[in-house]
């Protein structure tokens, strides 16, 4: 296995993921909205989330198959699972891992605004600079990240690392 490099630690996650447990609660409290995981890689951070917002609200998932590396200019997704939850009127919260280039949580924000929501925000745990600096539109949002390929806390690199409770940068690796 390559060597790995601990760039946030499980105790800092946790802390910021109870900040964003209070911003939602204070902005939520009475919507009972419904959180949007992003399998697989946003199931830990959703999971610990939804425990320390302590407000009414419901759970579904999406599933989108990531598009082959070096194709990005292509621009599409494809749903592989598609939410459950009828979304028309509701608040919904899109929780995903990173967002790298921006091109997923772009398409799957057009994908759920299609089912007439009342409103949808998007939580990621991570973001690149570049996205951010690029002006993605993230209204929740963990850490900023440089470059460097992570894996922990959900998200892997070819399934592996998923169930590591801190974040690391796979060394020898983007
Ligand atoms: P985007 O469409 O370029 O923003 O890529 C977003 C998706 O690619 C994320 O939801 C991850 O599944 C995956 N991804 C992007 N960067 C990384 C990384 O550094 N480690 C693991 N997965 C990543
Ligand atoms: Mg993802």
């Amino acid at each position: 296995m390559a060597p790995l490099r601990r760039i946030l630690s499980r105790a800092r996650v946790q802390q910021r993921v109870r900040e964003l447990a209070v911003q939602l609660r204070a902005d939520y409290a009475e919507e009972r909205p419904v959180f949007v995981g992003c399998l697989k890689g946003g199931f830990v951070f959703l999971a610990d989330l939804v425990r320390q917002v302590g407000i009414p609200l419901q759970v579904d998932f999406i599933m989108v198959s990531s598009y082959g590396m070096g194709t990005t200019s292509k621009g599409e997704i494809t749903v592989l699972k598609d939410v459950n939850t009828e979304l028309a009127g509701r608040h919904v919260v899109f929780v995903d891992d990173i967002v790298d280039s921006g091109l997923t949580f772009q398409r799957v924000r057009e994908h759920l605004l299609s089912r007439g929501p009342a409103s949808l925000r998007v939580c990621a745990l991570l973001a690149r600079e570049t996205a951010l600096a690029e002006g993605a539109a993230i209204e929740y949002l963990g850490f900023p990240v440089p470059e460097g390929f992570v894996v922990g806390y959900g998200i892997d690199y070819a399934e592996d690392y998923r169930q590591l409770p801190d974040i690391y940068v796979l060394e020898g690796e983007g």
